[in-house]
């Protein structure tokens, strides 16, 4: 978690105006597919492009100061919160969301793993919860390795689901 310094910057990232009307067209690749879209600036933070422009809802807006983990998704492989990167910094790299979790090899199986332990409750968290396992799975750690490394704040209190479901990865 960020000290109170890096979550007022992140903060006034994503509350800043945009610096011109409309900025050129952009392309990403995501979920292996590539997305085109006009972002009012090259500030914008991906959250917002994903939810606002794309549609890719899955991916929720918690906290916005790069604490809770509702906004992760993958890039490049690795768990990134999409409040605290801006459109320019995510061109050229694979991006996965939660809605593309189920084409990733990893993420299948910490899907499959979600569903057979029951593990959301209201489900706000779950998405950047099921990225953060899928990262961690990348990265080679199992069970509670895996555990040790989500951070994601769930205030449905879901944690011993999420632990009884990385105990099987
Ligand atoms: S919305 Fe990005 S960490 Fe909370
Ligand atoms: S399942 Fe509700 S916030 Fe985690």
């Amino acid at each position: 978690m960020g000290n109170l310094q890096a979550e007022n910057a992140s903060a006034t990232r994503i509350n800043k105006a945009p610096t011109k009307a409309q900025t050129s067209s952009i392309g990403l690749n995501i979920n292996g597919v590539t997305r085109t879209f006009s972002p009012s600036s090259p500030d914008m933070p991906l959250l917002w492009v994903l939810r606002d422009l794309l549609g890719l809802t899955g991916t929720k807006y918690g906290c916005g100061i790069e604490v809770c983990g509702a906004c992760m998704i993958l890039v490049d492989g690795q768990a990134q919160k999409a409040c605290d990167m801006s459109v320019s910094e995510a061109v050229g790299r694979k991006i996965i969301t939660i809605e593309g979790i189920a084409s990733d090899p990893q993420g299948k199986l910490v899907q499959a793993a979600w569903i057979a332990n029951q593990v959301p409750q209201c489900g706000f968290c779950q998405s950047g919860m099921i990225i953060a396992a899928t990262a961690a799975l990348k990265a080679g750690k199992h069970g509670a390795a895996i555990a040790g490394s989500i951070n994601n704040l769930c205030v449905c209190g879901t944690y011993q689901r999420v632990l009884a479901a990385v105990s099987t990865l």
